[in-house]
């Protein structure tokens, strides 16, 4: 008997859940589909009415149609309705962040990072969506050799975060795997992504910050750590690629198969502003590895990906949207 999930393709997305939706990568993502003419049932536990972040995020759909704004939290709402008709779950909730998982916040990463994605899994596949893609992380390969790291590369993820992120994509495989479940799984393991909008704990974001204000830059370590630095609409592309891409697709990485220093990014924004920037030294922080790098040949052959934004052109667009009104570089 021929394996029933094999070669299967879900079909072209008319209607799309993207959960995260008032995030850095979920508010592109939304963007992107409405001006595909895919609804859009965007959910986010933070509402434009009360964080400034979300109002800001979602700035940019007001206007589009076919965005249906859902403000709820994924640990205790009513999954089922919002994933009528739906022919794919983009799942982007979570808490990111490497360094702060560390802390007491932990249980917020198991409730969002694994609880939440239970519920949403589960909805799923009662609801019989034929695709979920998840976010899932460069950080579960955590110390690496310094090579390109291969989706089948044994894993030791080096931070709480990352192990929440690992515990993500797996559970929702492990979902995948059974026989009776109607949804098929893509795990996008997303590579450092940078772009207008980056969520303001992040380096790129707030070097740039540092070069506009004159504001200092903490620099964790001695600023040789390396990031495969993938711009937004790279990473937008390649995920709305999942979401129709063949049932067996599995896991990829989302990077572009190079990467950079701290210290280049440093110079990069300088180059771009004119200004020095006045970098603090600070303790290296638990967790962070010294190297990310993506083997870039599944996202090729699955995907029909590549990466076609370079650092400088991308740092130099998230520059720009800093400097408009609207998005204050103070911010
Ligand atoms: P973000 O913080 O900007 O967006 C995440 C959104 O999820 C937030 O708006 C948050 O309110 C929402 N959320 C969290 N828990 C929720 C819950 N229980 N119910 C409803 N909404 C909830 O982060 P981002 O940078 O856009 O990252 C999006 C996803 O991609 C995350 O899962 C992250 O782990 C993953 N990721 C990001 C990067 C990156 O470089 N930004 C790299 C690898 C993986
Ligand atoms: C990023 C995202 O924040 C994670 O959500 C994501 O899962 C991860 O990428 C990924 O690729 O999977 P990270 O690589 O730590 O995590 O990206 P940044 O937060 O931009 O940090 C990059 C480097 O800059 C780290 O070494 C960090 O210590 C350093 N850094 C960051 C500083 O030196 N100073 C700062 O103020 C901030």
């Amino acid at each position: 008997m021929s394996d029933p999930h094999s070669a299967i393709t879900p079909p072209a997305i008319r209607r799309a859940v993207v959960t995260g939706a008032a995030g850095f990568i979920g508010s592109h993502l939304a963007h992107a589909l409405l001006q595909r003419g895919i609804t859009v049932i965007g959910v986010d536990r933070r509402g434009p009415a009360s964080d400034e972040s979300a109002a800001t995020n979602l700035n940019m759909l007001h206007g589009l149609q076919g965005y249906i704004p859902v403000t709820a939290d994924l640990l205790d709402c009513a999954t089922d309705a919002l994933l009528v008709d739906a022919d794919v779950v983009f799942h982007l909730a979570g808490v990111p962040g490497v360094r702060p998982s560390w802390g007491p916040q932990f249980s917020e990463y198991v409730r969002s990072n694994i609880l939440a994605t239970q519920r949403v899994m589960d909805a799923a596949t009662r609801m019989r969506v034929p695709r979920l893609v998840v976010a899932s992380s460069s950080s579960v390969y955590g110390v690496t050799s310094g090579g390109p790291s291969i989706e089948s590369d044994r894993l030791r993820p080096a931070s709480p975060y990352a192990v929440t992120k690992l515990a993500e994509e797996q559970l929702c495989l492990a979902h995948a795997a059974r026989a009776e479940c109607p949804t098929s799984v893509v795990a996008l393991r997303y590579f450092t992504v940078y772009g207008p909008r980056q969520r303001p704990d992040m380096f790129i974001h707030r070097t740039l910050h540092a070069a506009l204000t004159g504001h200092p830059l903490r620099l964790y370590g001695d600023g040789h750590q390396r990031r495969d630095f993938t711009f937004i609409d790279d990473a937008i592309s390649a995920t709305i690629a999942a979401g129709t891409a063949p049932d067996d697709t599995g896991i990829v990485n989302i990077g572009g198969g190079t990467n950079a220093s701290l210290i280049e990014v440093i110079n990069i924004a300088q180059s771009l502003t004119g200004r020095e920037i006045d970098v603090r030294a600070d303790t290296a922080r638990s967790g962070d590895v010294l190297s990310t790098r993506a083997d870039t040949r599944r996202a090729e052959a699955a995907l029909g990906w590549r990466a076609v934004i370079d650092l400088h052109s991308g740092m130099r667009a998230q520059m720009q949207a800093l400097t408009q009104p609207t998005n204050s570089a103070a911010a």
